[in-house]
């Protein structure tokens, strides 16, 4: 028996060795943990249960690494559970064979099943070429995996290494993705096979790096500067997100007793309406321990998503930033504030809005990029969306971008004005150009007459009382407010129900 026991230990002992101390060597010279140093850094310590860490490719010829170059299996974040996989570079460069892909499905069926988030940490160099179709077949099954429990668990992907060709799809189809400075990149085709086909060239760093899909592409949702940092960062993530589409959010105690009043907050959007400011100053005056997570800090400025609690409770923030090209809606923003509204709806986490939008942005660029059908993907996901919705207009709400940033019109339960709010068709000078410019034309001094049509449509429109008189607006508030009363509207809101018609799915314009 003595013996039996002797081979268990021992083939476990020479799982956890990876692919020897010569290749951990050189992941930890390139800077990058191993896939076990991970998994231990990023769990709640001592909570790691391996599952197949002695799976064994069985294509005959090939040399047999135990556990196929990922290791996976489940453990505890903050004290729940959480499946994940991590691919380790020192075996076969982490490449996915069949084995390896079926490895890494087990766990999301079991994720599926349990209802708790999947988090990957990507390092691999992409389909094992010995495999042949059979890698690919493995790189499919994981795909349809990663589609089928979209908006059921929350699924992350942290890019810790080369992420290349197929092997993208996987975190592109993922809720999140988190990339590593200097140690990561994504492309789906490499810089040699760019310098054949379109002579361009670009560095892998370049092409696909953290940078590139931070502030480039979009395609990546954080950038941070170590593994280390990306372990820590995910956990604080996972503590805003619900385990699964059925749970609320997990709540968080403040750290600090915030007054229900904040009287800071009167003194932000500033005297001249046409000086920006930055809406974070609003966000962080709202949230406990005025802490805000921002998501895709990088991309897209002049929208600004992120998550925030109020007294406890997860909740996503949508803003336009008035202080990045003035707040306007174009393409990159539309499709950062859809794919972000779409997350908390699945996932029930309550929506903020904070307005300040003069519209989308006029250019031929614009429009030829396909302006409409990305800003209607905004319009799109705050129309669907049946999680609480709560508006605070803070300045401009024009035009077409007024409708699109959750209106009363299209079933946000809560609109809120600053008095500083105007809400109109247009600005006072584009509707004096369009209603008035035969009479500034005629008139003996047109500066003076511009400027008087101008200040009376100011005082006619520029305003929140005519949408407040209508019911637009439910109530015009004191900045100072704001807390209190989105928390007023959060706790009523508890209960909500409002649901979709029966359809097989809608078809959002893509
Ligand atoms: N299939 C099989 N083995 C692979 C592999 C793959 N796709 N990618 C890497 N490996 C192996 C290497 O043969 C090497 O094995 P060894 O340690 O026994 O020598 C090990 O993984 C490490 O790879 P190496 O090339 O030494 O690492 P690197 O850091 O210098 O380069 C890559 C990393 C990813 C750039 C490089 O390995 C690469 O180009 N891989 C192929 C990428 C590809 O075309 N994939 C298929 C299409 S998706």
């Amino acid at each position: 028996l003595q013996d039996k026991f002797d081979t268990l230990r021992s083939r476990y002992s020479e799982a956890m060795k990876g692919g020897g101390p010569a290749r951990v060597d050189k992941q930890h010279q390139g800077g990058k943990l191993t896939a076990r140093e991970r998994v231990a850094a990023f769990l709640d310590e001592g909570s790691f249960e391996e599952v197949d860490a002695l799976a064994l490719n069985p294509t005959p010829g090939e040399a047999k690494m135990p556990g196929d170059g990922v290791v996976t299996g489940f453990g505890r974040v903050d004290g729940r559970p959480v499946a994940l996989f991590a691919q380790d570079f020192t075996v076969v460069g982490g490449s996915l064979s069949l084995t390896h892909a079926r490895k890494i499905c087990k766990i999301m069926d079991m994720a599926m099943k349990v209802g708790c988030p999947v988090i990957g940490f990507n390092d691999s160099g992409g389909a094992r070429i010995q495999e042949g179709v059979n890698s690919l077949a493995g790189y499919a099954e994981i795909f349809l995996r990663n589609t089928m429990a979209s908006g059921v668990i929350p699924q992350i992907s942290l890019i810790m290494g080369p992420c290349a060709g197929g092997a993208v799809y996987s975190p592109a189809i993922t809720d999140f993705i988190t990339m590593v400075r200097n140690t990561s990149y994504m492309f789906v085709t490499g810089p040699e096979v760019i310098k054949a086909v379109t002579h361009e060239d670009v560095s892998k760093e370049e092409l696909g790096g953290a940078s590139a899909h931070g502030y480039k592409s979009g395609v990546a949702h954080f950038l941070v500067p170590s593994d280390l940092a990306a372990l820590a960062h995910t956990r604080e993530l996972l503590s805003f997100l619900p385990s699964n589409n059925l749970q609320e959010t997990p709540r968080r105690a403040p750290l600090i007793e915030m007054p229900l009043e904040n009287p800071a907050l009167d003194s932000i959007i500033p005297e001249d309406p046409s000086k920006p400011y930055d809406v974070r100053q609003i966000i962080k005056g709202v949230v406990d321990d005025e802490h805000f997570f921002e998501v895709m800090d990088a991309y897209a400025g002049n929208i600004v998503v992120g998550f925030g609690r109020l007294e406890g409770r997860s909740v996503g923030i949508v803003a336009n930033q008035p202080a990045h090209l003035a707040g306007v809606l174009d393409i990159a923003s539309s499709e950062k504030g859809a794919r972000f509204v779409r997350f908390c709806d699945a996932f029930n986490i309550p929506l903020i809005i904070i307005e300040d939008v003069p519209g989308f942005l006029p250019g031929v660029n614009q429009e030829h990029g396909g302006l409409i059908k990305n800003g209607a993907k905004l319009l799109y996901a705050f129309c669907e969306a049946t999680v609480p919705k709560l508006t605070i207009i803070t300045r401009k709400a024009y035009g077409g971008a007024y409708i699109v940033m959750a209106s009363k019109h299209i079933r946000a339960d809560f609109n809120f004005a600053y008095p500083t709010a105007e809400i109109a068709v247009m600005g006072a000078d584009g509707a004096a150009n369009v209603l008035y410019a035969k009479d500034i034309a005629k008139a003996e001094d047109p500066v003076a007459k511009r400027a008087e049509i101008v200040a009376d449509y100011n005082e006619r429109f520029a305003n929140p009382y005519v949408a407040a008189g209508l019911g637009y607006v439910d109530e015009v508030i004191m900045p100072r407010e704001t807390r209190k009363k989105l928390l007023r509207a959060l706790n009523l809101l508890e209960g909500k129900r409002e649901s979709m018609p029966p359809k097989k799915h809608g078809n959002i314009p893509l």
